[in-house]
């Protein structure tokens, strides 16, 4: 199989809040065009994971690249700006503008032959398409989510980071959702990361699965086909 490029690269990072010692030397990586997820109990460090990786709350020691680069000691809008595009449980919509706006603020033009542009978007989230004039924060819940990964998609990014895409929406929004990331990140090929309690979203979105333990360190990896296989796997991990 041909060797690919680590788009992102966590060694050995450990992160505090203050005194507080949450990530203990965690190590992941994803590669180009892999969809990997992170799967843990509350609690366990995987939210602090993605801000340590974003430069929001830097680690203390360890390295993060991008694409080969070092953005360990970086500030989140540089971060940003290396091509990672990140989607907070909070999806951070901004209030008082439009779908639109919210859209066009996010756009970057990409580099590849496809790159993501307002007709694109529009074309394959015909919800947002219905609401171009709409205020953003007035979008349902699940709404929200397709113009948060809309707007992360629209920065054409190298790697798109999703934080609990699931939270807070019905089972049959998650269903939505699941199939939104399937369709236009997945199968385009985005490389993806993204942290989930819902297991079962996490299956159906990536391929291989870091298990957070506790201590904020990595206690497994496996596939997709493995966790199928084994379910144990994440009852022992998860305990559900
Ligand atoms: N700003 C903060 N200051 C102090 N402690 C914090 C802060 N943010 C998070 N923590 C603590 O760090 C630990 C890890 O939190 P984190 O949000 O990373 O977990 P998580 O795995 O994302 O959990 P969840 O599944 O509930 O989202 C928790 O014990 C939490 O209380
Ligand atoms: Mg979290």
């Amino acid at each position: 199989m041909e060797k690919k490029n680590k788009i992102l690269n966590v060694e050995e990072i450990h992160t505090f809040y203050g005194e507080s010692h949450i990530i203990q030397g965690l190590s992941l990586f994803v590669a180009e065009n892999e969809a990997v997820s992170i799967l843990g109990r509350n609690g366990v460090g995987k939210t602090t994971t993605l801000r340590s990786i974003m430069g929001l709350t830097p680690p203390r020691s360890g390295k993060i690249t991008i694409d080969g680069e070092d953005t360990t000691k970086l500030p989140a809008h540089a971060v940003s700006m290396m091509g990672v595009a990140y989607v907070p449980a909070e999806r951070h919509i901004f209030p008082g503008l439009h779908v639109e706006e919210n859209l066009k603020l996010a756009a970057r033009p990409g580099d590849g032959d496809n790159p993501w542009t307002l007709e694109r978007i529009y074309d394959q989230f015909p919800i947002l398409a219905d609401r171009t004039k709409q205020d953003g924060s007035t979008l349902s819940g699940g709404e929200q989510q397709m113009l948060a990964i809309g707007r992360a998609l629209i920065s054409n990014p190298k790697i798109i980071i999703l934080d609990e895409p699931s939270q807070g929406l019905s089972p049959l929004l998650v269903d939505a959702v699941t199939e939104c990331v399937q369709n236009f990140c997945v199968k385009s090929g985005i490389t993806l990361m993204v942290v989930e309690q819902n297991y079962r979203m996490a299956l159906k979105v990536a391929s291989r699965h870091y298990l957070m333990g506790t201590k904020g360190k990595i206690a497994g990896v496996a596939t997709t086909q493995e966790l199928n296989d084994n379910p144990q796997i994440i009852h022992d991990h998860l305990s559900v």
